[in-house]
């Protein structure tokens, strides 16, 4: 298969979106969009959330745009319309709403900022998240100017790859096509995946032991590096993975969700509370939040010590790529363990899990 036997037609369908455009990363149709405003209205700032995959923002300042970080809500970990209004300005060229880890981050509530912000573009992104619907029963991703949607073995649907969808105010979608040059890597290259992400663990546990914030300006010298990694050229590699994907969403998301929910039922713990996630929610990983960041740790080794996954996603990017404190982000950040709830977890794994929570 390749991208034209993907059907774009019924997923932007689904998604009440007018076109959908395939890029061999997320992060790359990411680069495209605001290269493209870039291209149209000159520099600017991209707004996102302070907690958020690092290559959100390596697409922006790839694109000359300057990433901006909105604070989280403590409750969803997610960015609120009043951390966002606070910084949009003359200079916005578009707002990310990320639904972290699948928790609902409320792009309704956006409406009137971005009613009142005609010229910024409001993307939402979806790649934790799909097939989540809103209390209302929308799907996520239906509400904005833009929807972003990544594949990845590791994501919610595999495949490798992402999707741009367009909504009723957005750019022709052939202004975004052709940015990408061809010349660029058809695939993001394993080894500047892998020093990326060790680059940024490494950063985060220095920081989380030491809070040295003279960590930002060792990241920002090595940004030029990942330029391959963020710009690929091509579409998606694997397009029967992303239709098996849309098919079996609604079934994939509840075998999730009954995961995240054993979690939510067991961990009794006063120091560890698991982020709500509303019933009709795609969790892509279980947000437990800990009641110092010591006890995040000493659990974090307990749970790898046992054979268990468990991550610490996410660093703050404004401690990372730099800007102005954001508590929020910064508090839960150092507190936040992750836990699994892949269909083909084993229960017994889950079981293993929440009884070292509830003990640690
Ligand atoms: C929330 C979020 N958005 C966008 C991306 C970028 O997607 P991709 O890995 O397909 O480039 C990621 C990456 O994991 C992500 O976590």
């Amino acid at each position: 298969m390749n991208d034209s036997d993907l059907d774009l037609r019924t997923i932007a369908d689904r998604l009440s979106m007018k076109a959908a455009l395939p890029f061999a990363r997320g992060s790359s149709a990411l680069f495209a969009l605001f290269q493209a405003f870039a291209n149209r209205h000159g520099t600017g700032e991209v707004i996102l959330p302070a907690l958020c995959c690092e290559s959100v923002a390596l697409a922006a300042m790839y694109a000359g745009l300057k990433p901006r970080f909105a604070d989280v809500c403590g409750d969803t970990l997610c960015m609120t319309p009043e951390t966002v209004g606070q910084l949009v300005n003359d200079s916005t060229r578009a707002v990310v709403i990320v639904h972290l880890f699948g928790v609902d981050a409320n792009a309704a509530a956006f409406r009137e900022l971005r009613r009142a912000n005609p010229t910024v573009a409001f993307v939402e992104d979806i790649a934790h998240a799909v097939g989540g619907r809103t209390l209302c029963g929308k799907l996520l991703g239906s509400e904005m100017d833009y929807t972003l949607l990544s594949f990845a073995e590791s994501k919610i649907i595999a495949g490798d790859g992402g999707i741009l969808l367009f909504g009723e105010r957005a750019l022709d979608p052939d202004d975004v096509r052709s940015i990408i040059p061809a010349s660029a890597p058809t695939k993001p290259p394993v080894v500047l995946a892998m020093n990326l992400r060790n680059v940024v663990h490494s950063l985060a546990d220095l920081w989380r032991t030491s809070n040295d914030l003279e960590l930002v300006t060792a990241f920002e010298s090595l940004t030029p590096y990942f330029r391959d990694l963020i710009i690929c050229s091509g579409g998606i590699s694997d397009t029967e993975a992303v239709s098996d994907g849309f098919e079996n969403l609604e079934d994939v998301r509840m075998i999730r969700y009954a995961n995240y929910s054993l979690y939510r039922a067991g961990v009794q713990a006063t120091h560890a509370k698991v982020v709500p996630l509303r019933e009709g929610s795609t969790c892509w990983r279980c947000p437990v939040l800990f009641s110092t960041p010591q006890r995040a740790r000493d659990t974090t080794t307990k749970l790898r010590s046992a054979g268990l996954h468990a991550s610490n996603h996410y660093f703050p990017l404004n401690l990372l790529i730099g800007g102005e404190p954001k508590p929020i982000a910064e508090d839960s950040s150092s507190r936040i363990v992750n836990l699994w709830v892949e269909p083909r977890l084993p229960r017994n794994e889950i079981d293993a899990a929440i009884a070292i929570i509830n003990r640690s």
